[in-house]
């Protein structure tokens, strides 16, 4: 639908379904799926997801509408817009500038995950050709060839008390925080090393610090505990009451799942330390997505769109139900949804924040571009409120498909970066041969979704050479692309232990990619995005902008004024400032 090619008179979306598609497109990608999840999970959940809503609403959602209305105000992409508007250059154009850059980092880590995404969906084909079944049966035929019927019992009520412990388990020590693990690993090497424990023990717990942590993580240890003992006795009845037939065939299923928790972790953790693995992937990846934007066939990918954004819903929503019925659900539902302080770390709030503005590609110009390619003048309040309803929907969505395998099958919600890529293949396996297909879906329409979102990202700077520099559309998406491509190799070889870059961590306390995603998401989004509010709410001429909103309903637009003068602003300012240590709160 869009012809998003050069020409003296602008392209334009030819509906304004055509835009709200693309613009969802843009908005529901990794940031979705991979991201929020997993910084979900690093978060402690809850209270995490709480504040990422109040950010969505009183901060995202008015600023898709300011970046709308720019861009439609303006026609032109961010550079070029505030120069449009005013007949002149401005400072405002800073903003644009900002942006492009902002875009180079994102899209330089955006393609390496995406990357992974091609790679597994390729990997689902290559298990579906050859399944774990074979290699499973045989692990287990000799296990059992070797082992005493009540040994076999034996291990069975540990594994499937594990596993019902484990969502628990988790649960609770999630409430601990890293310093009290600490902590409490420094007052066990103490107490190991010395003569007298006992004595030892009471001298290092004079120590309120130390106390209070040892008593934090001895109190969980016996919830822990606990929960064993009342798991393990109905496992014990079970297993004890099973026929021969049926014992062998848990045993089967249960020396399935380890080997299968082994080959997916093992999967990721090899991919992620091989850099030019993944740099290979990306690069492909960044081909199809300068193709797209290249060669305008922008129109295929919207019509695409319409199939495939239901489509993986539908697999998101199917995904949900099978993990409600894993014993994970109640853990994963309470972890995601119950907001509990002491799970929320301190730079918890600036991730929420950044990442709303990830999210809904706000704070760079992406939204800016996608409106100036449209020329209607209304209905800016409909288009922003579905494109960040959807967006919000799928996020919370995959934290329900996610979280609920994540506790079920031995995870950890803090796995980092890896999470949906370790978590979700557990469950595909689980299911099966259909789950291989399941896997290739999942995995391809990640992909898609990243593409959609990816090829946004190339336009914002594509479009300022197009626009600003006359440059041709192919030249323009060819020279950005490839220059990505040279960003993404140290992130592509970030968690490669062969490269340089492994030092960058130590000294640093992220990795390079982290690195990338921290400085573009956290900072340069919302100090974008504080300036596209203000610029907004105070400077952009009056007429521009009521001409905009002549269909929205009065009391609407006050609301929205004050939220994009005031409101927003001011919390960006107070999180930001926060986090430099200005002042605390
Ligand atoms: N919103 C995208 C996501 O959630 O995956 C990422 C993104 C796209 C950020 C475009 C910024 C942007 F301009
Ligand atoms: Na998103």
């Amino acid at each position: 639908m869009s012809e998003l090619t050069p020409q003296t008179d602008r392209a334009q979306w030819k509906s304004r379904f055509g835009f709200i598609l693309a613009a969802a497109g843009s908005a529901v990608g990794l940031g979705n799926i991979w991201k929020f999840p997993y910084i979900t999970g690093q978060n402690g959940g809850g209270l995490f997801v709480l504040i990422y809503l109040a950010c969505i609403v009183l901060i995202g959602l008015p600023i898709m509408m300011a970046e709308i209305m720019i861009g439609r105000a303006g026609q032109r992409q961010p550079v070029g817009a505030f120069e449009s508007i005013h007949g002149r250059k401005t400072a405002w154009s800073g903003i644009g500038w900002m942006g492009v850059v902002a875009g180079f980092i994102i899209l330089s880590f955006y393609i390496v995950v995406a990357g992974w995404s091609m790679d597994y969906t390729l990997k689902s084909i290559v298990n579906f050709t050859k399944p774990i079944e074979s290699k499973a049966a045989t692990e287990a035929e000799v296990y059992i060839a070797t082992t005493s019927i009540s040994d076999m019992k034996l291990f069975l009520v540990n594994k499937e008390t594990d596993r019902q412990l484990h969502p628990r388990k988790t649960l609770l020590e999630s409430r601990l925080t890293k310093s009290q693990k600490e902590n409490y690993e420094r007052f066990r090497t103490a107490i190991e090393k010395a003569e007298d424990q006992d004595q030892a023990r009471l001298r290092l717990l004079k120590d309120e610090e130390l106390k209070s942590s040892v008593e934090a993580v001895e109190k969980v240890e016996q919830q822990v505990a606990k929960a064993r003992l009342e798991i393990a006795g109905s496992v014990q009845t079970k297993i004890n009451s099973l026929s021969a037939t049926d014992l062998l065939a848990q045993v089967k299923l249960s020396k399935r799942r380890d080997l299968v928790f082994e080959k997916m972790t093992g999967t990721f953790v090899n991919l992620l330390t091989n850099g030019w693995h993944s740099l290979m992937w990306a690069a492909l990846f960044m081909m199809v997505a300068i193709g797209v934007v290249a060669g305008g066939v922008a129109a295929g990918i919207e019509r695409a769109c319409r199939f495939l954004m239901p489509t993986l819903i539908a697999l998101i929503g199917m995904m949900v139900l099978y993990g409600a019925f894993q014993p994970g659900f109640g853990a994963a539902v309470s972890f995601v949804f119950s907001p509990d302080p002491s799970r929320l770390k301190a730079s918890g709030v600036l991730e929420a924040l950044g990442h709303a503005f990830f999210t809904l590609s706000l704070g760079m110009g992406a939204m800016m571009t996608y409106g100036s390619y449209q020329s209607s003048k209304t209905g800016l309040l409909q288009e922003s409120v579905m494109i960040t309803l959807l967006d919000t929907a799928i996020a919370l969505l995959a934290c329900l498909m996610i979280f609920p395998i994540t506790f079920s099958y031995g995870q950890e919600p803090t796995a980092g970066p890896g999470l949906v890529f370790m978590s979700m293949p557990l469950a595909f396996a689980e299911i099966g041969r259909t789950g291989m297909l399941l896997s290739m879906a999942f995995f391809g329409l990640l992909f898609f979704a990243a593409l959609t979102s990816a090829i946004s990202l190339l336009e914002v700077v594509a479009s300022y050479l197009i626009d600003q520099k006359n440059w041709s559309r192919a030249k323009a998406a060819v020279t950005t692309g490839l220059l990505t491509l040279v960003v993404a190799v140290p992130t592509a070889f970030s968690s490669d232990s062969t490269s340089v870059l492994s030092n960058w961590e130590g000294d640093y306390g992220l990795n390079f990619f982290d690195t990338m995603d921290h400085l573009a998401s956290n900072w340069m989004l919302p100090l974008g995005g504080l300036f596209i509010a203000i610029y907004a709410g105070w400077v952009m001429p009056r007429r521009l902008q009521e001409a905009e909103v002549e269909d929205m309903p009065a009391w609407i637009f006050q609301v929205w004024l004050v939220l994009v003068r005031v409101v927003a602003p001011a919390l960006v300012i107070i999180v930001l400032m926060q986090k430099v240590g200005i002042f605390d709160i």
